[in-house]
């Protein structure tokens, strides 16, 4: 088993994530795993005790044992998180889109998979505001955990879920018992307005943030194009917003360098100031790693005329 100390850093002007301070590989088992629609499974694993409760926002690296197609672990957000007497049972809403999801997608319940995590930093669901939720497609994975722990810590928030039609609100039973349960409110869009409004997840943002309790806080995870709309829209609007980016991941913990993402030109400089203090795992002045700086990042972080 590897242990490692994590670290905690400001995000934005001393905007800090909560991170859980260790991680670990174990192996995990299926517990539950079934169709979600659309092409999407959702999967439960049970972790052993000792493998710390990941926050919303960070993801673990998930390793098929062999024989498996591939070699290296898969990074996937955390939907769910419960404690059991055995360990944790942890949640994860996925697309089956390429080699090493489509051999996690025929994994049977008692099947064992290799978890290591919890890695990299959530969302900072402790700025104050109203937690405006935003979702796009299977973006939504990370979001349901954030609006369980916001429920379970007796706050209400509001979820703007978007895709490209109906049957690609993945999990929106899941999402409207969450939102339901606390008191909050669930808002639709689909691109060609088979459900909600007609238009993107931004368009329905754009349109519903005056009604929505102010100050707000976003916290939003989905396509990097919808990303980009979202911190544009909101450095417009002056408002505070967290994205959860993706990147083709290799080690997942800071080592091999393959995740970067370009900072903004005002991250650049303020780092640069402080090169030395960078965190050996953490990524350079130039690119942050989205494994450990990230995944989750204030929009004023990132060049985002530069991210794909
Ligand atoms: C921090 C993080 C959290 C993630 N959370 C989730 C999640 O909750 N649910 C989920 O379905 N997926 C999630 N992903 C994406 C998931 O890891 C990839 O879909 C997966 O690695 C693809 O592996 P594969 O072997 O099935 O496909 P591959 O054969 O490796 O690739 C298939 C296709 O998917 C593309 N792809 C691979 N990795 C990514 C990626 N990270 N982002 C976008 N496209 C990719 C490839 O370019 C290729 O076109 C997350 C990724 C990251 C970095
Ligand atoms: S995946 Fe290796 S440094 Fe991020």
């Amino acid at each position: 088993m590897t242990t490692r100390k994590g670290r905690v850093a400001p995000m934005d002007g001393g905007v800090v994530a909560k991170t859980p301070a260790v991680w670990r590989q174990a192996s995990s088992t299926v517990v539950r795993h079934r169709d979600a629609g659309a092409g999407h499974r959702w999967l439960e694993l049970e972790v052993p005790r000792g493998f710390a409760l990941p926050a919303p926002g960070q993801f673990v690296q998930l390793l098929i044992e062999p024989p498996s197609p591939v070699l290296l672990p898969r990074p996937m957000s955390v939907a769910s998180a419960r404690r059991t007497p055995r360990g944790a049972t942890l949640g994860f809403l996925y697309a089956a889109v390429g080699a090493g999801t489509r051999a996690l997608a025929g994994l049977p319940s008692g099947a064992s998979v290799t978890v290591l995590g919890p890695l990299g930093r959530g969302f900072p669901l402790e700025v104050e505001g109203t937690p405006v939720l935003v979702a796009g497609g299977r973006g939504v994975a990370p979001l349901l955990f954030a609006a369980e722990a916001l429920r379970r810590a007796g706050r209400r928030c509001e979820l703007l879920f978007g895709a490209r039609d109906a049957a690609h609100l993945v999990a929106l039973t899941e999402a409207r018992r969450r939102i339901e349960g606390m008191g909050g409110r669930l808002h639709l869009a689909t691109d060609d307005g088979s459900r909600g409004l007609r238009g993107t997840v931004v368009e329905l943002l754009d349109r519903i943030a005056a009604h929505l309790p102010a100050p707000r806080v976003l916290h939003a995870c989905g396509p990097h194009a919808m990303l980009a709309a979202v911190a544009r829209w909101s450095m417009r609007q002056h408002t505070p917003a967290f994205l959860a980016m993706e990147s083709v991941m290799a080690c997942g913990t800071g080592v091999c360098r393959g995740c970067p993402l370009p900072r903004s030109e005002a991250a650049r400089t303020r780092l640069s100031r402080h090169r030395d203090r960078i965190p050996s795992l953490m990524g350079s002045p130039e690119f942050a790693m989205c494994c450990t700086d990230g995944p989750v990042f204030a929009a004023a972080e990132l060049d985002w005329n530069r991210i794909e």
